[in-house]
């Protein structure tokens, strides 16, 4: 199964924003980062990319590495700000009064109810009496008091007692419900998911997907962009490290505009009766795109890649109707259809499988997602048969030189009572309520339990971007979204030598100055704070510190709060035993985000380094009140309160440890 828990948000997808800050730091482990860790496919086979490091043998593409002294121009220069995206925004009720029956409409599908505030959000959870139980010691109940709606985490002792109740405030869901619901609580500029969520078919509450019964990321999993943007209408700015206003929600559902484009100019024209015949309305109808980008406005939510890099300088929310994928992203997806057989389906979107549907390839562009789905509406379950008919017989139909279907409608109707089209040829897939999985298998094939036609295995094709976008983008911008990439492979941050290929691939200059140290070595990428992170971090993974510090400097010249390049820094600090620079980042850190139980367990280790014992124990504190499921800072601060005289309080912590011995152990990743 592709692990994908590490990727930090930049990558898109319900990739958890797990910033490196936490839990390396948290357990001091610069080696959980080089750790070797296989991926596996699920067979248990390992799954070693063969071909991965194919386009660093090459050169990241066909031309030959250059050497020094003839490096060609085009390598060299940088790549340019892209123009910043329309404005223009005035959110969905602004279209009511002309469009009533689309908005009308609208308001039922499941896009409109895919984000809300919690006391917004349609109830459709169920409030057991008895704790949510998975496998393990944590135990959870949710409740509804005063108006808000609280998580609680229940840890209990091997006798079942328990052992602590935290609670955590919960202000947004996540999702419709039709298959489930995630909870977002907002604080501090930033959103943290809840441990558990609602599942509607199973109608019960469990862990949140991706968290694992032995060890999870409890309720400081991270939240930005990487969900709203799909999720949510209209979100505020966010800084790099996805920090928002203290008003973060501008529009709560996927409103008209994301599919159609600002709509301030529109409104305008058509209410002041400006607009006459030769006026250029903006408002984008994708039925009048061409073929590619009217897919693409379904895609900017849809296409489930890889892994997607944002382009140099863009932002998420950058995305506008009209546009392609690659104006604002490198989407990486495997070739085929991803459906592996043995019924198993890996992490798939129903964009690639349509994409490999006979439909789709034969029909030159005029088969698209609204050939089947009405943007504006879901047809209820008893008009879906009918509704998905109709849309199969506008090019299946018995009209003259349409290829209708080659089964008798006497024998179809033996099988499927109602003649419905996509019982036979477009049946359930068995990913039950798999988020973000296609649940219907959209390569329409001919024979619906026929084997499915073979997938090449992932990353055969070293890294193909979506829709062959390597011929439309700059060079520069494939070789950089490739060294990203790379960086976020576990298998190639084990291995110093495609380390360094993806390094070369970042900052071109590297290739000619190769190991000297020489300041030019960021020369074009000295404002491209993703490239400056991912390059510091590696040149902490080959052990060159002064070069880490030297990107982590320039990315902080540009975004002087970067969660991510202090935390880069302190991980530094920490290996040299730099204790007063440690503690200086930590303290800097926590202004920005004082709600980290993992930098307030830091803060509290190395005040202990520096003799400051009761600050010590103050931070630990602190960090236990986040999060009293630690067991190494409650073991740490049982010895502090020893130091400063306080052994009846070092006495209760290690009754606690005592408890929780043997039913709670670290986080692992
Ligand atoms: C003052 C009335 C008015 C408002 C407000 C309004 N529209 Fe329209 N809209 C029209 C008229 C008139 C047309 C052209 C006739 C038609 O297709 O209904 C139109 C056409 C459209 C079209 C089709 C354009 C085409 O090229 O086919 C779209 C899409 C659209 N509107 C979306 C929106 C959205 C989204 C909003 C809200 C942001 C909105 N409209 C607000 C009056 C309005
Ligand atoms: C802004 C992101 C976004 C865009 C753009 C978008 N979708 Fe969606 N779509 C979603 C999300 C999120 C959901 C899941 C909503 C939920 O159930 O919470 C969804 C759900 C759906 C569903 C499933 C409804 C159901 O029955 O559960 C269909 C069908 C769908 N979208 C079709 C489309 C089509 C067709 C387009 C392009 C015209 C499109 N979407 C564009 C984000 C988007
Ligand atoms: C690239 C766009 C995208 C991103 C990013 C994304 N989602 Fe989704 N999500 C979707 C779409 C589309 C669906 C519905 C169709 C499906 O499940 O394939 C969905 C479905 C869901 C559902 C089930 C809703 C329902 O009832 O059908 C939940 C819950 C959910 N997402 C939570 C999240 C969370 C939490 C994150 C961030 C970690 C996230 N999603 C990130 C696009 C996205
Ligand atoms: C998920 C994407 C999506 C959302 C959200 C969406 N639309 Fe559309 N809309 C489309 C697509 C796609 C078409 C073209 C449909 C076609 O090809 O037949 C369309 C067509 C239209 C048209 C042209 C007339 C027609 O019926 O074809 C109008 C007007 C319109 N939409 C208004 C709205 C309004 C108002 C909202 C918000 C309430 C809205 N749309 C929300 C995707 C969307
Ligand atoms: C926009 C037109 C269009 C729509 C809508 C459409 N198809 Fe197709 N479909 C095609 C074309 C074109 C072919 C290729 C026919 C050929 O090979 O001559 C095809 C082929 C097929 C095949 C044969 C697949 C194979 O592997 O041989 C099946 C089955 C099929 N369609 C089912 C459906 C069903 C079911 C629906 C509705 C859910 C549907 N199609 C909707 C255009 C469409
Ligand atoms: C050939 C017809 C057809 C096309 C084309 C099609 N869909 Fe679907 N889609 C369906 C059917 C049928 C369902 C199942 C509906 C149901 O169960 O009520 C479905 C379900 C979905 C769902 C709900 C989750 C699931 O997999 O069951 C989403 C999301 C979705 N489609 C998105 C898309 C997107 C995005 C596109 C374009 C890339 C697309 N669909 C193209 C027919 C189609
Ligand atoms: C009971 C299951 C069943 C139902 C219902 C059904 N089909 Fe089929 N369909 C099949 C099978 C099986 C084949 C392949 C027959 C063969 O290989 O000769 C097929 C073949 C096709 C083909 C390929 C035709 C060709 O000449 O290659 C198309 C297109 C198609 N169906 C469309 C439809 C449409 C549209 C509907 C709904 C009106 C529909 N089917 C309903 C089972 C079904």
């Amino acid at each position: 199964v592709n692990d994908h828990s590490m990727l930090p948000s930049d990558v898109r997808g319900r990739r958890p924003m797990r910033i490196a800050i936490g839990i390396l730091i948290a357990f001091g482990a610069v080696a959980a980062i080089v750790a070797f860790r296989l991926r596996t496919d699920g067979t248990g086979s390992v799954d070693d990319g063969p071909t991965f490091g194919a386009p660093i043998a090459d050169g990241g593409a066909a031309a030959p590495e250059p050497r020094a002294g003839a490096i060609s121009v085009s390598l060299e220069r940088p790549l340019e700000e892209p123009e910043p995206p329309t404005g223009g925004f005035v959110g969905s009720d602004a279209c009511a009064p002309c469009h009533a029956p689309i908005v009308e409409k609208y308001r039922t599908h499941p896009m409109w109810r895919s984000f809300a505030s919690i006391d917004r959000a349609a109830p459709i959870e169920e409030y057991p009496s008895d704790p949510v139980a998975p496998p393990g010691p944590r135990r959870y109940r949710v409740e509804k008091r005063d108006g808000k709606t609280i998580h609680h985490e229940i840890m209990l002792d091997r006798d079942g007692k328990p052992i602590y109740d935290q609670e955590f405030e919960v202000h947004y869901a996540i999702g419709s419900g039709t298959r489930g619901r995630s909870y977002a609580r907002f604080d501090h500029g930033v959103f943290a998911q809840s441990s558990i969520g609602w599942y509607a078919r199973k109608g019960r509450w469990d862990l949140s997907p991706g968290y694992r019964p032995d060890g999870h990321a409890r309720f400081s999993r991270r939240l930005g962009d990487n969900c709203l943007y799909c999720h949510a209408g209209r979100t505020s700015l966010s800084d790099s490290d996805e920090r928002y206003a203290s008003d973060p929600i501008v529009e709560e559902p996927i409103g008209c505009e994301r599919c159609h484009g600002p709509g301030q100019e529109h409104v305008t024209l058509r209410t002041s009766g400006a607009w006459r015949a030769g006026v250029v309305d903006p408002i984008v109808n994708p039925k009048r795109l061409e073929p590619a980008p009217r897919e693409d406005v379904c895609n900017q939510c849809h296409l489930e890649g890889d892994g997607t890099i944002l382009r140099f300088g863009r932002r998420h929310p950058d995305f506008r109707p009209g546009q392609r994928i690659e104006d604002i992203w490198v989407a990486f997806v495997s070739q085929g259809d991803n459906v592996v057989s043995e019924g198993r389906t890996r992490a798939v979107s129903q964009v690639q499988q349509m994409r490999a549907s006979r439909c789709y390839q034969a029909s030159e562009g005029r088969f698209g997602c609204v050939s089947c789905h009405d943007p504006h509406f879901e047809p209820p379950p008893d008009q879906r048969t009918a509704h998905f008919r109709d849309r199969c017989q506008a090019c299946h139909g018995p009209s003259e030189g349409q290829r209708g279907c080659s089964l008798a409608e006497s024998d179809r109707r033996a099988r499927s009572a109602d003649d419905s089209c996509i019982e036979c040829h477009m049946p359930p897939l068995p990913t039950h309520d798999v988020p973000h999985t296609a649940q219907t298998d959209h390569r329409v094939p001919r024979v619906a339990d026929a084997e499915p036609p073979d997938s090449p295995p992932a990353h055969q094709d070293a890294f193909p971007i979506f829709d062959g976008a390597e011929s439309r983008l700059p060079r520069r911008e494939v070789e950089r979204a490739r060294g990203l990439a790379m960086l976020r492979q576990p298998i190639v941050t084990s291995d110093p030598d495609l380390v360094r290929g993806a390094q070369r691939l970042l900052a071109p200059r590297l290739r000619m100055i190769e190991n000297r140290f020489d300041e030019s070595f960021l020369y074009g990428v000295e404002r491209d704070v993703p490239v400056l992170l991912a390059l510091a971090r590696s040149f902490q993974l080959l052990g060159d510190a002064p070069r880490a510090e030297a990107c982590f400097d320039a990315a902080l010249t540009i975004e002087p709060a970067s969660e991510r390049a202090l935390a880069g820094k302190l991980l530094d600090a920490q290996a040299s035993q730099d204790t007063g620079a440690a503690h200086a980042l930590l303290n800097q850190l926590l202004r920005i985000n004082p709600l980290d139980p993992t930098l307030h367990g830091q803060k509290a280790l190395v005040l202990g380094q520096m003799g400051q014992w009761p600050a010590a124990c103050a931070a630990a504190e602190q960090s236990l009140r986040l999060d009293p499921s630690e067991p190494i800072i409650r073991q740490f601060l049982a010895e502090a309160y020893d130091r400063v005289r306080r052994p009846e309080l070092g006495n209760d912590h290690r009754e606690i440890l005592d408890r929780l011995k043997g039913v709670v152990t670290p986080l692992q990743e």
